[in-house]
């Protein structure tokens, strides 16, 4: 038997519905804070995530699925939204149109990674950017966009932790110190950690190796090195989120796992136990440099991204369902080949009015075909018999009240659509509710 690929996993039809309400309470939160859809290939050119050899990013250097395709092109899966966002910021010149561009997206991303509960090699994002401005209020925002979509899913006991790395100078001046700390403990250090301490002392901050060794501790602090003009903007963040009242901490040690943050930088966490390791379920934070980087004008952004994994898992363990059991409107069971194909007529003129129906086509018997109706929580069982048909008459029953008549078979349709706009629940499964 063929199985998929290892990190890989299948939606099945009991959980597709899940992932279209997200998207659509997504969209919502989209459309409320004025963010438009941007969507940019599954696979782009090597370079838009390689860009710089000193990339220290676990996500750039170990992670990435690259290629070459047929035409001998150096290709790169992509691993996360921003950089193809920022591709095609510069590439289609979307500055001209606007001077700031608020962008979404969703979609699934790849990553080689070892694959456990809330991390899998293809996994699906959504992902903000805003593209354009400086200002610390459009990163506030973004923090708010996310606590919106947290609150919309019903999510309970999420801290918001964030860091400011400040501008250049500041994590200029912070390396140096970090480096002649760090040099310190060189035999103490874990391999990637070595290496990074002069690619990129900051990310020993990061790492869950050595973190919680003493020396750690009492590594120099980022908020002594801020310049005046980061430590401004810093603030600015923070009053904007005490103005929403949006609750955070103030992480030290939170320095994000990509190269090109500055500034803010900021994580969602959970507090699901089933989550263990894997309970950032939303990051993000500022990158003034990358659309440079990838030879753009210079223009700030900021951005952050959920995975809809864990989105979807943590929702399901808050024991609030994203959607009601599935429902249609109408079974039909036709008993006997000429009422089977009368149904499938009826139910022909019934969904082309809009209503949802099924039938029977394994030519099943009476009981199995009540059952079906019932699984497929449908609120009319119309029954139609050989007799019925000759006297053009149906058997109709209504499963949430349980009444039972007998119509003409050409007023199936108004039948249905007059009942439901009595206000009765559309669905059988919601009986109790209503009662
Ligand atoms: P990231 O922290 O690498 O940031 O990923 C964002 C979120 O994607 C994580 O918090 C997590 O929920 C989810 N995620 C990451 N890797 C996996 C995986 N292997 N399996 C399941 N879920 C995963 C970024 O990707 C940045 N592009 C965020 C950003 C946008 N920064 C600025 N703009």
């Amino acid at each position: 038997m063929i199985t998929k690929p290892k990190g890989t996993y299948d939606i099945l039809p009991g959980e597709s519905r899940d992932w279209a309400k997200l998207e659509d309470v997504i969209r919502k939160i989209c459309k409320i804070y004025n963010y438009k859809e941007i969507r940019t290939p599954i696979f782009e050119s090597f370079n838009v995530f390689h860009r710089d050899q000193n990339d220290t990013s676990d996500m750039v250097t170990k992670e990435t699925y690259d290629f070459k395709d047929r035409g001998d092109r150096m290709i790169t899966l992509r691993p996360e939204g921003t950089a193809g966002v920022a591709r095609a910021y510069i590439e289609n010149k979307l500055y001209v149109e606007n001077p700031v561009s608020k962008l979404f997206y969703m979609g699934p991303m790849f990553r080689y990674e070892r694959p456990q509960k809330g991390r899998n090699r293809q996994f699906n994002q959504f992902g903000v950017e805003a593209l354009g401005s400086n200002s610390p209020l459009i990163d506030a925002e973004i923090i708010a966009l996310g606590a919106s979509l947290i609150r919309a899913l019903g999510l309970k006991d999420i801290k918001v932790k964030i860091n400011s790395l400040g501008d250049e100078e500041s994590r200029t001046n912070y390396r140096n110190v970090l480096i002649e700390h760090f040099s310190q403990y060189k035999d103490e250090l874990c391999g990637d950690c070595l290496n990074r301490l002069e690619k990129n002392p900051l990310r020993i901050l990061d790492c869950k190796v050595d973190r919680h060794k003493e020396f750690f501790k009492n590594a120099p602090k980022i908020k002594d090195y801020l310049t005046e003009e980061s430590k401004e903007h810093f603030k600015k963040v923070l009053e904007a989120l005490d103005a929403m009242q949006i609750q955070y901490e103030v992480d030290e040690n939170l320095v994000r796992g990509l190269d090109y943050y500055c500034h803010t930088v900021f994580e969602l966490e959970v507090n699901v136990p089933e989550f263990g390791a894997q309970n950032v379920i939303g990051a993000g934070g500022r990158y003034d440099k990358l659309i440079k980087d990838l030879d753009g004008p210079q223009t700030p952004g900021v951005g952050m991204a959920f995975g809809l994994e864990r989105l979807l898992l943590a929702s399901n363990l808050s024991g609030k369902p994203l959607t009601k059991p599935e429902s249609i409107h109408a079974y039909f069971i036709g008993l006997g080949a000429r009422a089977q194909a009368e149904c499938l007529k009826l139910m022909n003129i019934c969904r082309i009015g809009g209503l949802s129906c099924e039938m029977d086509y394994l030519g099943r018997g009476l009981k199995a075909q009540f059952k079906a109706a019932d699984k497929n929580n449908a609120r009319f069982t119309c029954i139609l018999g050989d007799n019925e048909l000759d006297d053009f008459k149906i058997n109709i029953k209504d499963n949430l009240t349980d009444i039972q008549e007998t119509i003409s078979i050409y007023d199936v349709y108004p039948y249905i659509i007059n009942k439901l706009n009595q206000g009765t629940s559309p669905c059988a499964s919601c009986k109790e509710k209503k009662e």
